[in-house]
């Protein structure tokens, strides 16, 4: 094609040279000869230095010297790669200012692969990560993973570890005050700095997955609304938390309750991590017995985007046991009963439907259940 432009334009030009008798014709057919044939050289040599130097490294990097047609796509690649290391130094302003660039043209200029980040809140080890990797494996294109634990500590995962450098910079996070939602957001933007990025899931060092990877990213790429638990809790320890001076804000019927872990959708994980309205106020007047991690998720998404929230989360916990935390599992609870009992038929709505999968996680899990849950994956969890 650029062959035939560049013939065309030459007869032009050649028509009006002719005219003028400035140059004689056959030195100008010389020319243009000499112009295709340069140009026809130049293609080739770049097509045979980019197919030699891709087989040459195996198709794994980029190629040395890139052709100039795929230039245009080199400056794209440079906004849609992930950063190459998960630990900038970015601090938190800096770093959910830049989280929340959101492009405004719906389609992707690019085939773009939606992928599901799993972003672990924890304190130090992971000890049922040995389950994780084998839930992962032979699904590398469609996840990422994400780290938050306690500053300072040391992670010891082999680079053959789907964990291995996932770490993002941390802080120090609190249960029940605002640094636990400081955490939860610092989780959040560093996940949405991959574009791919398309769900978000927030889970912690004592949770296993109930299916295999398939179904868990079909469940979550083919939801209209992101899980967060979301309710009205007349009592004491809901409504009982609110306090009136954030009422410009937040009203008490629009105050809501839910626990923290979410998986949302890239939409509200933006919300989440650009919110300037509702922060302060949570921050301010939700103090100590207020547990401001099960407020204030729960109350600004709804205030925000109630049409897109299902109002209830996919991680499974026991609450039957009563008191402030829910039941821990230790190994000799792990039986084929109990995991069955967990999996069995329930029911819920998903998409507006009637659904019996209802959970995609469970919590929480003591490192000792490791041996019988690692056991049971195959059979029942259908991952090997
Ligand atoms: C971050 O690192 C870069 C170079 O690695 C340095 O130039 C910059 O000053 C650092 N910024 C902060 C806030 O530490
Ligand atoms: C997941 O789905 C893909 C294609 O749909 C299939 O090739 C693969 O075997 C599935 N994996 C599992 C663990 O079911
Ligand atoms: C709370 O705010 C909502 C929405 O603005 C409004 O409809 C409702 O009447 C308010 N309730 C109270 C008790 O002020
Ligand atoms: C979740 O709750 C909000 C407000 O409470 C409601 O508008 C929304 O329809 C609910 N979502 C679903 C899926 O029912």
């Amino acid at each position: 094609m650029q062959d035939r432009v560049l013939t065309s334009e030459d007869g032009k030009d050649s028509s009006q040279r002719t005219q003028s008798r400035v140059f004689p014709s056959r030195i100008l057919k010389f020319l243009t000869l000499f112009v295709v044939l340069g140009v026809g050289f130049c293609v080739l040599a770049t097509y045979i230095t980019w197919y030699f130097n891709l087989r040459a490294i195996g198709f794994h990097a980029l190629p040395v010297i890139k052709p100039c047609v795929v230039e245009e796509q080199s400056e794209l690649r440079r906004w849609i790669k992930p950063p190459p290391s998960l630990m900038h130094n970015m601090s938190d302003e800096e770093l959910f200012w830049r989280a929340c660039f959101a492009p405004q043209v719906q389609k992707y200029p690019f085939k773009r692969v939606p992928k599901v980040a799993f972003m672990f809140l924890t304190r130090g080890p992971l000890p049922l990560s040995p389950l994780w990797e084998k839930f992962f494996k032979g699904h590398e294109e469609l996840y990422s993973i994400y780290i938050h634990s306690l500053p300072g500590y040391q992670p010891n995962f082999l680079p053959s570890s789907v964990f291995y450098k996932r770490q993002i910079p941390s802080k120090v996070a609190e249960w029940g005050k605002m640094s636990m939602c400081d955490a939860e957001r610092r989780l959040l933007a560093n996940a949405l700095l991959d574009l791919s990025n398309e769900w978000f899931a927030l889970l912690s060092e004592s949770c296993i997955p109930l299916y295999n990877f398939n179904i868990t990213y079909q469940y979550l790429m083919r939801s209209r609304y992101s899980f967060v638990g979301s309710f009205d809790d007349p009592g004491p320890h809901g409504r009982g938390r609110y306090n009136p001076r954030m009422t410009r804000e937040v009203n008490i019927t629009q105050w809501r309750k839910g626990a923290q872990w979410f998986a949302v959708n890239r939409k509200l994980a933006i919300d989440i991590v650009s919110d300037a309205k509702y922060y302060p106020k949570f921050r301010d007047f939700c103090r100590s017995s207020c547990y401001v991690d099960e407020h204030y998720f729960p109350t600004m998404l709804t205030i925000e985007s109630p049409h897109l929230m299902a109002n209830r989360t996919v991680t499974w916990v026991d609450w039957s046991r009563g008191g402030a935390h829910p039941a821990t599992f230790g190994r000799a609870d792990v039986t084929e009963a109990f995991l069955k009992k967990i999996l069995k038929r329930k029911s819920c709505f998903y998409n507006d439907q009637p659904s019996s999968v209802c959970f995609l996680f469970a919590r929480k899990f003591s490192p000792n259940t490791l041996e019988p849950l690692l056991q049971f994956a195959p059979s029942l969890l259908g991952f090997k």
